[in-house]
């Protein structure tokens, strides 16, 4: 297991090319994928050929940034995955962070406590200058953990979908954190 960071209660690893059953279930549930595609599952193939793929060849790319399994320490579960990178084309500097989790860890703390050492590591250690998030404005839950980690609201946007689902309509909300305001909460935590 190659692991790349701890939290209190978590242990963040790198994706393996065996781990496409754990995706597959992730996004089998309705409720996890009611934000993303309106609770459609996530196709096996489209994991096992695109989207594992993409993720293992992203630890080639970049140290220190990439989508990251979470396991539960106590139990060794996997409960979902975090992820901190620049999206294709954006400046390396500017990762987004991302995540998703099994429905039945939700609630417990676990997606802020992920995402702050997201942060702290991309701004510590990757040379971030500006770290972002997108989510729908009616997706409150992953906007609290947002909020929690300290990112700020930036702006509402609207987005063209050939099958918008419901909440579209309210848009999509971006959040960010510059350097200068980390250092001004890290020294205040
Ligand atoms: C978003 C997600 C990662 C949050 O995970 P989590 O581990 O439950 O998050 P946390 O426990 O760290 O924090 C959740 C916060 O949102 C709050 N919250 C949860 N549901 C809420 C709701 N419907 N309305 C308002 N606040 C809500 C919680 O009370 C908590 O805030 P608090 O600590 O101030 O009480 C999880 O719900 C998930 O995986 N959702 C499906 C995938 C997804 O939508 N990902 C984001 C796509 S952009």
């Amino acid at each position: 297991m190659e692991i790349f960071c701890s939290t209190r209660r978590l242990v963040l690893r790198r994706f393996t090319a065996g781990d496409a059953d754990l995706l597959v279930e992730l996004d089998s549930d309705p409720e996890v994928m009611r934000f993303l595609t309106h609770g459609r599952p996530t196709a096996r193939a489209e994991i096992e050929k695109i989207i594992l793929p993409r993720f293992l060849e992203y630890y080639t790319l970049f140290d220190g940034y990439g989508h990251w399994a979470a396991l539960e320490k106590e139990t060794g579960d996997f409960i979902g995955w975090v992820s901190m990178r620049p999206r294709d084309g954006d400046p390396s500097d500017e990762p987004e962070l991302g995540y998703r989790l099994r429905r039945d860890a939700w609630g417990q703390g676990y997606a802020t406590e992920a995402a702050q050492v997201l942060v702290d590591k991309a701004f510590a250690e990757s040379g971030a200058r500006r770290v972002f998030a997108e989510t729908m404005a009616v997706n409150a839950a992953s906007r609290r953990v947002l909020e929690k980690v300290g990112l700020r609201y930036a702006r509402t946007f609207h987005r063209e979908f050939e099958d918008p689902i419901p909440g579209t309509e309210s848009g999509e909300v971006e959040y960010e954190l510059l350097r200068a305001d980390w250092e001004q909460q890290r020294r205040n935590r």
